[in-house]
């Protein structure tokens, strides 16, 4: 009766498993995950929020499978104001970011083709490769104490075959928070004009920056080179991902471009998804993303010295009990991955034989050749 894109695992993964336990067992639990911004004690201007979604003019309908021009010239002002100028005309709206790659892997993928993602990345990545019927192959993102979080190039291009169609980055990355830097870029660039590869760059989190990271991708918007739809939306940029408005800024080789733009308008058009009030109210509430940014920002920063505190007064004691094994793991990956094969796809091998020490870090998921499949 049911497809098999809609036959996925429903049991709980051991994560909210415990939570739930805990719960249940009254304990005290800091959720430092908490990723929903408008129940964690923000504080909201309520007024201009909603002042803004009810202008008298969204009592007209007058579709625009790109988005109404009012939104998109808000869109243009906001990468302005980063130092970045766009043509509207290459800014398409959508309901959600998420929204946005389900649209980008039906323009690029045939069924069982394949896109890369970044490991550890964002579960729903997975998914919504899924629902389009494409295959979800990890790339890897190692981590060294000195340089932090980077892309495995070596591992990286030895996955791709001739089925894959893009390489996804999520500029910062989610759960990493770590960024894309500019000669990563550089290099992934190559490697996608070398096979036909679109680069598909979540910059969902780009205003959110934690640390100072000179060397980083600001943003992947104006660049030449290969095929690149940048995505991002009000969800994260002003914290409301109830509002419901996305885009992809299309950009890179010029022919390229304008054939996708053409195939997304049309294919926008069947399903005319952004509803108008949101679209009216995107330039007021785009004007107010700084002020819910900078709490967003102190909630991090907090957030991420607690967590500091924790580990380092975790270091100074023996990892014995099993509630304490994360900080042990993070250990385990760096001695497990220290032995590094020399050929990429031995070291792609690798990866997928080094999933148990991934799996105890993010419950789920894996690194190599296989589909990824987050459990
Ligand atoms: C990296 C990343 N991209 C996209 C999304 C989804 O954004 P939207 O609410 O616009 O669909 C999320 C949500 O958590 C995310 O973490």
């Amino acid at each position: 009766m049911f497809s098999d894109r809609s036959n996925w695992n429903l049991s709980p993964n051991a994560l909210s498993l415990l939570l739930q336990r805990k719960k249940s067992a009254g304990d005290i639990v800091f959720d430092l995950t908490e990723s929903n911004p408008t129940r964690v004690g923000l504080d909201y201007d309520a007024e201009t929020i909603l002042a803004a979604l009810a202008q008298p003019q969204s009592i007209v309908y007058q579709p625009d499978p790109r988005g109404l021009e009012e939104a998109r010239q808000a869109i243009a002002a906001y990468y302005r104001d980063r130092g970045q100028r766009l043509e509207i005309d290459s800014i398409l709206l959508t309901a959600s970011t998420s929204e946005a790659y389900s649209i980008l892997f039906k323009l690029l993928g045939n069924p069982k083709d394949e896109i890369l993602i970044p490991r550890p990345g964002y579960p729903l990545l997975f998914y919504l490769a899924c629902f389009e019927s494409l295959q979800s192959i990890a790339y890897p993102l190692r981590y060294d104490v000195r340089k932090g979080w980077f892309i495995d190039m070596d591992v990286l291009p030895a996955l791709i075959t001739p089925n894959t169609k893009a390489i996804v980055l999520v500029n910062p990355n989610n759960p990493t928070g770590s960024y894309v830097k500019q000669q990563e870029l550089a290099a992934l660039d190559a490697v996608c004009r070398r096979h036909d590869l679109a680069l598909i760059v979540d910059e969902v989190f780009s205003d959110f920056e934690t640390a100072a990271a000179p060397d980083r991708v600001r943003t992947a918007v104006n660049r030449s080179g290969a095929l690149t739809f940048v995505l991002n939306g009000l969800s994260k940029m002003v914290g409301l991902p109830q509002v419901k408005l996305g885009w992809i800024v299309v950009g890179g080789d010029p022919d390229l471009a304008k054939a996708a733009l053409s195939r997304l308008e049309m294919m926008l058009d069947f399903y005319l998804s952004v509803a108008t009030p949101v679209q009216h109210a995107a330039q007021r509430l785009l004007c107010g993303c700084k002020a819910i940014q900078r709490q967003m920002l102190a909630r991090i920063t907090t957030n991420g010295r607690f967590l500091a505190e924790r580990v380092a007064s975790d270091r100074q004691q023996p990892c014995a009990a099993p509630g304490r094994r994360l900080v042990c793991d993070h250990q385990d990956i760096r001695r497990g991955l220290r032995r590094r094969p020399r050929s990429a796809t031995a070291r792609a091998r690798q990866y997928a034989g080094t999933s148990g020490l991934f799996l105890r870090i993010q419950q789920g998921g894996i690194c190599g050749r296989q589909p990824v499949d987050p459990g």
